[in-house]
């Protein structure tokens, strides 16, 4: 992992394109910690002069923060887990609308909220993993397929108090209104192997040990226990290929604070985290997917193989979590 970025340094400094301005301090609010973001932040600061500070917490916690401290917050932008807490934080009014040529163009129209509110860095699938000793993937088709019978006493989830879950119940209610996306998630909780799981590492190793068949994990997931060892029994279905749908994803965001006061730092800031020479070895460490199409993906995601992702907008998605955690609670999913 820190080979990868220990790369970061001499290519990105050679590739960056931006102009040396002012130097000056911004800070970022974030989930992930300095233990995992100085080293891709230093560049950023050798080459621009920008200090960037971080101020990590808990998803909640820090929106609840940003809230508390109105406009006289420090935060310049702030960084979460994924779509359902982004959304959280735009609905709280807590971002303004970005403006960038570069993310414009760089960033594919799924991964911008309509509003320009917040975008995705980096993305994983939330999809169908399986034990190949017991599940041949002709079996295997969509998400609403774990609910046939075929999978009673096979399927296993995490628990309902997961933003993953959340986004991927939002994305059932975005395809199929919410009474369907109800039906699919009570099949699902009739099928279930065992009483949901604490975390996603907790299900690849029920798959493994046979206690679990099939779960619905986030693919980074997998990739250390891959890495290894390569003939670990556990593989990645990519579910709804052949639908209008296709597979669930959802990422690590980026929003800029309403009431940031350095709205040009900032901007510099995403664009750097955007630019491919960024993404490829910063996806890599985070074994998710760069959402610059034109940055290298890691090869245990290529191992994964290719697939189609759903194009719904994540602002739409996260629009619908709050749907999907009544639909949760009324299918008794624990
Ligand atoms: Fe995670």
């Amino acid at each position: 992992m820190n080979a990868v970025l220990k790369m970061m340094s001499v290519l990105v400094i050679a590739a960056m394109p931006f102009a040396q301005i002012n130097a000056k301090e911004i800070t970022l609010y974030s989930v992930y910690g300095g233990d995992r973001l100085d080293i891709i932040l230093k560049p950023f600061t050798d080459r621009t002069g920008i200090t960037v500070n971080i101020v990590s917490g808990e998803s909640i916690e820090l929106i609840n923060r940003m809230t508390e401290e109105g406009e006289n917050t420090l935060a310049d932008l702030h960084i979460d887990k994924d779509l359902v807490f982004q959304g959280i934080a735009n609905q709280a009014g807590l971002y303004r609308a970005f403006d960038s040529e570069f993310i414009e163009k760089t960033v594919p129209a799924p991964f911008k909220e309509s509003g320009r509110n917040f975008l995705t860095l980096f993305y994983r699938a939330r999809t169908i993993m399986y034990n190949p000793n017991t599940v041949s993937p002709s079996e295997l088709s969509t998400y609403e397929d774990l609910g046939s019978p075929k999978w009673k006493g096979r399927l296993c989830v995490r628990v309902a108090n997961s933003s993953y879950n959340e986004g991927l119940v939002a994305f059932l209610v975005t395809h199929y209104g919410p009474a369907k996306a109800e039906r699919i998630v009570k099949s699902w909780m009739n099928n279930l192997a065992v009483a949901p799981m604490s975390n996603d590492r907790a299900m690849i190793a029920g798959i493994a040990d046979g206690r679990c068949d099939v779960a619905l994990v986030n693919t980074y997931y997998l990739a250390p226990f891959v890495a290894q060892d390569p003939s670990f029994p556990v593989k990645v279905f990519f579910a709804n290929q052949n639908e209008t749908s296709n597979v669930h994803v959802n990422g690590v965001g980026i929003g800029m604070i309403k009431h940031t006061k350095n709205v040009a730092e900032a901007t510099l800031l995403m664009e750097y985290l955007l630019s491919a020479e960024v993404q490829a070895p910063v996806a890599a460490a985070f074994g998710q997917y760069p959402v610059n199409p034109n940055a290298q993906i890691d090869q245990t995601l290529i191992d994964f193989g290719s697939y189609k992702f759903d194009q719904t907008n994540i602002g739409t998605i996260s629009n619908f979590v709050e749907t999907a955690k009544s639909i949760m609670k009324s299918s008794n999913w624990k």
